[in-house]
């Protein structure tokens, strides 16, 4: 790989020490200043080694950098006119701004003028480790919209960002798109840690977690780091078929083996060797069938349905389920050697409601991710936004996250998203249209107002406490009117009577 450049810009040298050596330490090639005077010819000088001027395949090459992590604390330096000029001569160099201050009102102007991320101190590297994975994932999603509009085979990009070490070919043997996982979240690393380590075994793995929690994405990275990853990657829902053709499915069939089987054809079993066969939903599976499927596991042989030979076959089976298996098994309807048999790796997924570091970072991925997939500018989304969604419970877990960030990208009228973009299912959306955006604009700017800035209100308490304050300024704002508060906090006035209720009960 060329060498990637990065920039730090501060004045606090053990700072600046660190995250240089811990760049350096996997692979980036990094320069520091520490006097925000010499900020901006400092990526000048790199475009007069570059006359071309700055191009995508040039990014953190040679002349241009990747990434710039600035404080926005640095003596004489403007972190907007930085940043507005940065992106004039050097559009595709990302600036991270950190700060001592949690300063919301900068925080969100910077966001919008196109800045990749705004930390507060202490920032930790995996949080500047996450967001250069992220700064990747986005340069190869639009090289790769460039370089193939029109290609359809983008089935994985389109569904999860996905991106990873080794290159994968799908049931097609096309290669596609790499696995990424988006986490900050202790118990997922963990998770994510075990799995890369198992991942070149032949052992079965089990994934189980609620619906929507990732575990078909857990399915395709431990693929993926596999020595199996060049082979295919086959998937099979076995609830989304009847046992009569999930069992031809699976092991295929001979012409003439039942009516209606005109040409021979190949299982999934077949067409996945020497790669992996993820079986999802696998409690679905009638337990006849699950019989065969133990047999096959343990033999490593098919049978296809009028088959004469049993044909051999190398499949790694990772299966999934987000049923509770053991009771699958108390109920008869599972069986439990079979379950043994898949269970020689379990991994279980926490729901995203355990996992509330995520619940940001995979709002920004999102936001760009459809940001640039549908072409939209869309930068952020609006604090009030944030904490209307952070009251949700996301019982469909990420992928509920995920199509309410992408329809709220493609509502969201200018550079962040408002609450009435997230659509949340309580929301009158009858007369979403008499929503006065003038008024909602000066609401939301006058929450920094009544708590001064994100810590005071921070300082107010729990969540609970922050929403209440936030409800009662509203009603001061609309001079009590119920109807009117609630459009402009994005909640139904249901849902806001109801609120008042609890803390009137409260006192
Ligand atoms: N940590 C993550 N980072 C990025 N994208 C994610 C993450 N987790 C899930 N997704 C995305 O959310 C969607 C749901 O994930 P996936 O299909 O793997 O979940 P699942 O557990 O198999 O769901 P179901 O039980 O409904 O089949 C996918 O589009 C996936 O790419
Ligand atoms: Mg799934």
């Amino acid at each position: 790989m060329a060498e990637q450049r990065v920039l730090i810009i501060g004045n606090n040298f053990r700072e600046r020490m660190e995250m240089t050596r811990s760049l350096e330490d996997i692979g980036y090639k990094v320069d520091s200043i520490q006097d925000g005077s010499n900020a901006i010819s400092s990526i000048d000088n790199n475009k007069a080694a570059n006359k071309l001027g700055s191009d995508i395949n040039n990014i953190g090459k040679d002349k241009d950098y990747l990434l710039i992590i600035a404080d926005i604390d640095t003596p004489a330096f403007s972190p907007l006119n930085f940043l507005k000029k940065s992106k004039d001569i050097k559009p595709f160099t990302e600036i991270i701004f950190i700060s001592e201050r949690p300063l919301v009102e900068e925080a969100v102007t910077l966001m919008k003028h196109g800045a990749f991320d705004f930390f507060i101190k202490p920032i930790s590297f995996e949080q500047v480790e996450l967001s250069l994975k992220r700064l990747l994932s986005k340069r190869k999603t639009s090289q790769h919209k460039n370089d193939n509009i029109g290609n359809q085979d983008n089935e994985l990009n389109r569904d999860g960002g996905v991106k990873g070490d080794r290159g994968t070919k799908n049931s097609n043997n096309k290669p596609s798109a790499s696995v990424e996982i988006i986490t900050a979240d202790r118990g997922m690393q963990r998770l994510l840690n075990m799995a890369k380590r198992v991942a070149d075994s032949t052992a079965s793995v089990l994934i189980q977690g609620e619906s929507g929690t990732g575990k078909e994405l857990v399915a395709r990275f431990i693929h993926q780091n596999s020595k199996r990853s060049n082979m295919p990657f086959v998937a099979l829902n076995c609830a989304a078929l009847p046992e009569n053709l999930l069992e031809s499915e699976l092991f295929g069939h001979e012409k003439g083996a039942f009516t209606g089987a005109i040409t021979r054809k190949e299982g999934k079993f077949e067409l996945a060797n020497n790669g992996t066969l993820f079986l999802d939903e696998i409690t679905e599976m009638q337990y006849h069938l699950q019989a065969k499927l133990l047999r096959v596991v343990q033999e490593k042989t098919v049978d296809r349905l009028g088959g004469r030979e049993p044909v051999e076959v190398d499949v790694r089976i990772v299966a999934s389920t987000n049923r509770d298996i053991k009771e699958s098994i108390q109920n008869g309807e599972f069986r439990e050697d079979l379950y043994h048999r898949l269970n020689t790796i379990p991994l279980t997924i926490p729901p995203l409601r355990q996992r509330t570091g995520d619940l940001k970072l995979l709002c920004d991925y999102f936001i760009k991710k459809y940001s640039i997939i549908d072409a939209r500018d869309v930068k952020g989304m609006t604090p009030e936004a944030y904490r209307l969604l952070s009251l949700q419970k996301f019982t469909g877990n990420v992928r509920e996250l995920q199509n309410m960030i992408h329809r709220a990208v493609l509502l969201a009228e200018g550079e962040l998203i408002e609450p009435q973009d997230l659509l949340m299912e309580d929301m009158p959306d009858d007369n979403i249209e008499d929503i006065n955006i003038n008024d909602l604009n000066e609401t939301l700017q006058d929450i920094p107002k009544h708590g001064k800035n994100i810590e005071e209100l921070l300082e107010s308490g729990s969540l609970r406490d922050i929403e209440e304050k936030v409800i009662y300024s509203t009603l001061d704002r609309t001079d009590g009117n119920r109807t009117h508060a609630a459009k402009l906090l994005g909640i139904s006035v249901r849902t806001l009577r109801n609120k008042l209720n609890e803390y009137k009960e409260k006192k």
